[in-house]
C-alpha cells in the first residue's frame, strides 16, 4: 500500500481505500451571491453524516473560500497545496465530526493561476481517492463563471439555491437556463422564506416559468427553509447550527430538504445500475470538451 492510501486507511478507516466506487455529487449553487449556500452546505454535510451517510463538503468557491472560517477550522494546508503539488488529499482533508469531512478550499488570488485544465487534472486525480466518501457536497460560488459551470456540469445532482428576493429569483432562472442544456433534473431550494407558503410561492412562480421555456427540465422542490436568527446567530458565532441545536426548527426543516434530495437519489440509483461514481464523474467532465 503507498504511503497516502496507508495514511487515508489510518484517518478514516479500511473503507477508505476500497475500489468501491460509489461516491455522488452534490453541487450547492445560485444565480445571486449571499443567499445561503454555504450555510446550507456545511449543515447539510453534518446532518447527512448523523444519519451515518460518511459526507464531505468541498469548498468550491474557487478563490473566494470560506467553508473553514464559517466551520471555526484554520487548515494548515488547502486545495491550493494540492494543485500545487505540496499535498496529497489525504493532506488537506478534515475530518470536522464522525462520518463529516471537510476539503478546504482557498481564498485569495494565486488560486486563480491555475484556471486551466491542469487544475482539473489534478484536483480530479486526487478526489478521486475520497471514494470512501457516499456523498461529497460542492459548495460553489454564484453565477455562471468558468470554474463553476464545469463543478455543476460533473455533479451528479445540483441544488440551486434563492431567496424570495426578485433579483435572486431572476438569476436562479438564468442559471437553472444554463444547466438544462446538461441536467434532467434540478433541485430548487428557497432559502430565507418568511414561511413555507412563501417558500411554495416562489417555487411555484420559478416551476410555471421553467415549464413554459425549459420543457425538458424536470424542476424537483427541494422545500424551503425559513429567515431564522438561530441561524445567523450560528454563522456569526461560528458553530454548526444542526449539531448544537438538531431540534431547532431550521435543523428539522432541513432534515426535510434532505430527506426529498437523498429520496429522489437514491431512488435513481436502485432503478437505474449506473457506472460507479467516480467513472460517470470523469465521463461527464470529458463530455464537455
Ligand atoms: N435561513 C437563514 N436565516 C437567516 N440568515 C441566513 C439564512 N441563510 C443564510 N443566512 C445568512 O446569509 C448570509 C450569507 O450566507 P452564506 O454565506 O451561506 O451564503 P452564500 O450563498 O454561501 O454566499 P456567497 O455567494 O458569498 O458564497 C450569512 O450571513 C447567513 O447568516
Ligand atoms: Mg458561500
Amino acid at each position: 500500500m503507498n504511503h497516502q492510501a496507508h495514511k487515508l486507511e489510518t484517518l478514516f478507516g479500511e473503507q477508505s481505500v476500497s475500489k468501491k466506487s460509489k461516491t455522488r455529487f452534490i453541487a450547492v449553487t445560485s444565480g445571486k451571491g449571499g443567499v445561503g449556500k454555504t450555510t446550507i452546505s456545511a449543515n447539510m454535510c453534518f446532518l447527512m453524516a448523523k444519519r451515518g451517510i460518511k459526507t464531505g463538503v468541498f469548498d468550491a468557491d474557487i478563490g473566494l473560500a470560506n467553508l473553514d472560517v464559517m466551520l471555526g477550522l484554520s487548515p494548515q494546508k488547502t486545495i491550493l497545496n494540492l494543485l500545487k503539488g505540496d499535498a496529497e488529499i489525504a493532506d488537506i482533508i478534515l475530518p470536522i465530526d464522525k462520518n463529516c469531512f471537510l476539503v478546504p478550499g482557498e481564498s485569495g488570488n494565486e488560486i486563480l493561476k491555475f484556471g486551466d485544465q491542469f487544475m482539473y487534472d489534478r484536483f480530479y486525480s486526487e478526489i478521486e481517492k475520497l471514494d470512501f466518501l457516499d456523498y461529497l457536497i460542492l459548495d460553489t460560488g454564484a453565477g455562471i463563471g468558468e470554474h463553476i459551470t464545469m463543478f455543476l456540469h460533473a455533479a451528479d445532482d445540483v441544488i440551486v439555491v434563492t431567496t424570495p428576493d426578485p433579483a435572486a429569483i431572476t438569476d436562479a432562472y438564468a442559471m437553472l437556463k444554463v444547466l438544462s442544456a446538461k441536467k434532467e433534473r434540478i433541485f430548487l431550494l428557497v432559502n430565507q422564506a418568511q414561511d413555507d407558503l412563501e417558500g411554495e410561492r416562489v417555487f411555484e412562480r420559478v416551476r410555471k416559468v421553467a415549464a413554459a421555456n425549459l420543457p425538458s427540465l424536470k424542476l424537483i422542490n427541494a422545500g424551503s427553509l425559513q429567515k431564522d436568527n438561530d441561524v445567523a446567530k450560528s454563522i456569526r458565532s461560528r458553530y454548526i447550527l444542526s449539531k448544537e441545536a438538531p431540534a431547532s426548527r431550521a435543523s428539522m426543516k432541513l432534515e426535510k430538504v434532505i430527506d426529498r434530495i437523498l429520496n429522489v437519489m437514491e431512488r435513481q440509483m436502485l432503478e437505474r445500475k449506473e457506472d460507479s461514481g467516480f467513472n460517470r464523474f470523469f465521463k461527464r467532465l470529458l463530455n464537455q470538451f
